[in-house]
């Protein structure tokens, strides 16, 4: 259930955005890019539906989207990912699911929650880091508590300690990645990674 991103403009944007230098102004730009190519990656197989329209010249039979979405950002840098899927599917429902990991234990703390019906939608839980996997597989837990039944989960950079904590906790859930890199350091952080997110993103 694996799909890691292959795509040399993926590639690009994961290098400059790994690189140190990178201000959060062009942090920003960059979590918004390679989200993009992700949201396609994660909505390919999406169902459609056949709708007759008349083209200046004739009648044929098009397709449109037939199944509502619903994109839920891990805050707090998992709101960095969300404007691609809102400007791409502008009919979207957008909830929230606020966790935050304990910077002794990494274990993650959970502070909000907000979200839409979701029964009936697809579902994609967008969070730049699977670190430990803690994040996701609780806002998995949640969402599958509130009547989710088709959840997807979409990252920037995986550790493979997170994607088997998903996989084992969740295994029909298909994770979309822009890499999956090597491990964690005794501070679960991820390596080579790209440091924090949430404070590269904002500027903490
Ligand atoms: C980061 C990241 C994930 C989580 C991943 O968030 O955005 O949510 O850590 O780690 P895990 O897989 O080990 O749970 P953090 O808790 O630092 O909060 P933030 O988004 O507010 O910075
Ligand atoms: N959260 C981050 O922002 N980075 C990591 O490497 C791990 C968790």
């Amino acid at each position: 259930m694996l799909h890691v991103l292959d795509h040399p403009l993926g590639a690009h944007i994961l290098t400059r955005l790994r690189d140190r230098a990178t201000p959060p102004a062009a942090f920003r730009i960059l979590a918004y890019q390679v989200s993009l190519l992700l949201a396609l990656e994660a909505t390919r197989d999406l169902t459609t539906r056949d709708q007759v329209v008349e083209t200046p010249l004739e009648k044929i039979v098009g397709r449109v989207l037939a199944k509502p979405l619903a994109v839920v950002p891990i805050l707090r840098a998992g709101l960095g990912m969300v404007q691609p899927f809102t400007e791409l599917f502008p009919d979207v429902s957008v909830g929230y699911v606020g966790l935050e990991r304990d910077h002794v234990t990494a274990v993650a703390r959970s502070y909000y929650q907000k979200l839409p019906p979701l029964a009936g939608k697809r579902v994609i839980v967008v969070d730049p880091m699977l670190a430990t996997g803690g994040s996701a597989v609780q806002a998995l837990d949640v969402l599958r508590a509130e009547g989710a039944t088709e959840l997807f989960l979409v990252c920037i950079v995986s550790a493979p300690e997170g994607v088997r904590a998903v996989e084992a906790a969740h295994p029909s859930v298909p994770i979309f990645t822009a890499a999956l890199d090597r491990e964690l350091n005794a501070k679960k952080y991820i390596l080579p990674g790209l440091g924090d997110f949430g404070d590269r993103l904002y500027g903490t």
